[in-house]
C-alpha cells in the first residue's frame, strides 16, 4: 500500500475521532499477506464474536494461504465469515501480464495453475472458488454474486464475483437482500438459489479438473 493511502485512512480515522467515534479502529501498514499475523494473533477476538472480512484485493495480491489463515482463526462456533474479491473481467489479461508463476501461484494456493490460465469460463471459476471455501476451508456455505459492467441493473459483462463464505445459516439470506437492494437485481445467480435450497450444482469442467488433480 501506497504511504499516501495510508495518510488518508489516518485522515479518515481523525475526521471520526473528531466526530465522537470511539469504536476501535487500527490502521495496519504493509503487505496484508504479512500484517494479517498482527491482526490474528491468539486471543485477539473472542470466538463468539461476530467478524466479518473484507478482502478487497485488485485481482490476486491476497494469497490463498491468507484466506486459509482467517479461516482457521476461530477454533469453535462459526468461522470468520469472509467476503472474496474474485477478479474475472480482467483475469486473463492480469494473467498474461505476469512475469513469472510465482504471484499466481500464491493467489491460487495450489500447483495446477493451469486451471485459473485455461478457464475462459468465469462463472465455473467462481464455482470452484465457493466450492473450494467449503470443501478445503470447511465453510457451511459459500455462494458467488456477480457484479456486472452496468450497475443500473442492467446486466453486461460480469467484472467480478464476491465469494461469500459464512457457517451462520441467516447469513446468506442478509447478503441476498444486500445483493438485491445494492445491484437492483432481481434475481441473485441460479446457483445462489440452488445453495439456498440445498441443492447440489453442476460444478463444470474446471472444477472436475481441479477435483481429480487432488
Ligand atoms: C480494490 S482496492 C480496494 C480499496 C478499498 N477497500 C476501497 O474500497 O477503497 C485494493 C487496495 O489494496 C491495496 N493492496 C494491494 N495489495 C496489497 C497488499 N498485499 N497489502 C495491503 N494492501 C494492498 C491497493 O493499494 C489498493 O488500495
Amino acid at each position: 500500500m501506497n504511504p499516501r493511502q495510508v495518510e488518508h485512512l489516518d485522515k479518515l480515522v481523525a475526521d471520526r475521532r473528531a466526530l465522537g467515534d470511539k469504536r476501535k479502529i487500527e490502521i495496519h501498514r504493509g503487505d496484508f499477506n504479512t500484517v494479517i499475523e498482527q491482526v490474528l494473533v491468539p486471543g485477539s477476538r473472542r470466538e463468539k464474536e461476530a467478524t466479518f472480512c473484507l478482502l478487497d484485493q485488485r485481482t490476486f495480491e491476497c494469497k490463498w494461504d491468507t484466506v486459509r489463515k482467517i479461516a482457521e482463526y476461530k477454533k469453535t462456533n462459526t468461522k470468520i465469515e469472509q467476503f472474496y474479491f474474485l477478479a474475472v473481467g480482467w483475469l486473463g489479461r492480469s494473467i498474461a501480464a505476469l512475469k513469472d508463476d510465482k504471484k499466481l501461484r500464491e493467489w491460487w494456493g495450489r500447483d495446477d495453475i493451469e486451471l485459473p490460465r485455461s478457464t475462459s469460463h468465469s462463472v465455473e471459476l467462481a464455482r470452484l472458488f465457493s466450492h473450494r471455501f467449503m470443501r478445503e476451508l470447511g465453510y457451511a456455505s459459500a455462494a458467488a454474486w456477480p457484479i456486472y459492467e452496468r450497475s443500473d441493473g442492467g446486466r453486461g459483462k460480469v467484472m467480478y464475483y464476491m465469494i461469500h463464505a459464512t457457517d451462520h445459516e441467516e447469513a446468506p439470506k442478509l447478503m441476498n437482500r444486500a445483493y438485491k437492494a445494492a445491484t437492483l437485481a432481481s434475481q441473485p445467480m441460479e446457483h445462489t438459489q440452488a445453495c439456498f435450497d440445498g441443492e447440489g450444482f453442476d460444478l463444470g469442467d474446471i472444477a472436475k479438473r481441479y477435483d481429480a488433480n487432488e
